[in-house]
């Protein structure tokens, strides 16, 4: 994107939890799903589930032989950082 990456705390990953503006966290680093949603091959429902929150765990339990830090690379919004750790 244009606006370089983001640090991104929990607070502010739960606000993007719509299809049209889906993100994850997996592995500290977070993405907008948004673009993939369409794409992936479990589906809009099972993609949802991870959206607005950490998805490092319920990713995986289903596959964890994808790469999703490779295809998803270009959808990266930022890290992941603990809350309180932004001031806004
Ligand atoms: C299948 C990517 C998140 C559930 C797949 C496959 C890919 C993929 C590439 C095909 C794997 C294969 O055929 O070996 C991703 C990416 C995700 C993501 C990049 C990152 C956000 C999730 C989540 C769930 C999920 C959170 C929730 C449970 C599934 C299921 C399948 C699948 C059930 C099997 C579909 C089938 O073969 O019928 N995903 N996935 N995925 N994914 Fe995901």
């Amino acid at each position: 994107g244009t606006m370089g990456l983001l640090r991104v705390m929990p607070s502010m990953l739960k606000q993007h939890n719509t299809i049209d503006d889906a993100w994850t966290a997996l592995n500290g680093k977070v993405y907008n799903m948004s673009s993939y949603m369409d794409y992936h091959p479990g589906g809009v429902k099972e993609l949802m589930r991870v959206a607005g929150r950490d998805g490092t765990k319920l990713f995986a339990s289903t596959h964890a032989w994808v790469n999703a830090e490779f295809m998803l690379d270009a959808c990266m919004v930022g890290f992941l950082v603990p809350e309180g750790s932004v001031k806004n």
